[in-house]
């Protein structure tokens, strides 16, 4: 018999185990709209061990959405470079503008604001409300996808399994953390529930994960037939 998971148990290890990133605040430090927006992005395509460097460089370069606006376009995308895909870069000057110039400095703090600005769609927009503005927003790409397709056992194909699991996801997402829940399950997607071996011994929701009582984890999410 699996139990139903509880986020208590994910923010529990999150709390022992959670990756020392650059974008990552210390406990109790005020969370920075554009920090988190910054990292987001840089992280859309690109590993978290490649994308640290250039965080580093961009804050230490561009402290605040206002001078990443006024920075001329040619020198954000040349210390973009090596990043790969620059209408990432391009985008990433354009919002910076409308932030700067037409929200006077201050990101929009939910979902839907955040979707209208340039180079941010769902993911993005509900890791920035989670992670900066503390909403109860879930953000779900592909290490959550397996993270939750596992635990609940959903077996339909994706992308059909889509909807499933972010009903799934946002259904779990805690009032009083949203933003840590949303990096737990990240770094759970990341070092411990892995496509292949994952490591379940360690597992927070090892006692939760229907894939796990029946030995099918890696056979979860199903991939589409091609
Ligand atoms: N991938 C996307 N956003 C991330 C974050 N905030 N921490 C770790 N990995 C991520």
């Amino acid at each position: 018999e699996t139990k139903t998971p509880h986020s208590d148990a994910l923010l529990a290890w999150y709390d022992r185990h959670r990756r020392r990133l650059p974008w990552r605040l210390a406990p109790g430090e005020p969370a920075d709209p554009y920090r988190t927006w910054l990292s987001e992005i840089m992280l859309q395509q690109t590993t978290v061990a490649a994308a640290g460097p250039y965080f580093e460089a961009f804050v230490a370069r561009w402290p605040t959405v206002e001078a990443l606006a006024e920075a001329p376009l040619e020198e954000v995308l040349s210390e973009w470079a090596g990043l790969g895909y620059y209408a990432r870069a391009r985008n990433l000057h354009a919002c910076a503008q409308v932030v700067a110039t037409d929200l006077g400095g201050a990101f929009p703090d939910d979902e839907a604001g955040l979707l209208k600005l340039p180079g941010v769609g769902p993911y993005t927009a509900g890791a920035i409300a989670a992670i900066a503005f503390n909403r109860q927003a879930a953000a779900v790409d592909g290490n959550v996808e397996r993270v939750i397709a596992r635990v609940y056992g959903i077996d339909a194909p994706m992308p059909h399994a889509k909807a499933e699991i972010r009903l799934r996801t946002q259904a779990l997402v805690p009032a009083d953390r949203p933003g840590d829940f949303a990096q737990a399950l990240m770094d759970l997607g990341a070092t411990l529930c892995t496509p292949k071996r994952p490591a379940c011994a360690l597992c927070p929701w090892d006692d939760a994960c229907v894939a796990h009582a029946q030995g099918i984890e890696e056979s979860l999410p199903v991939k589409a037939a091609k």
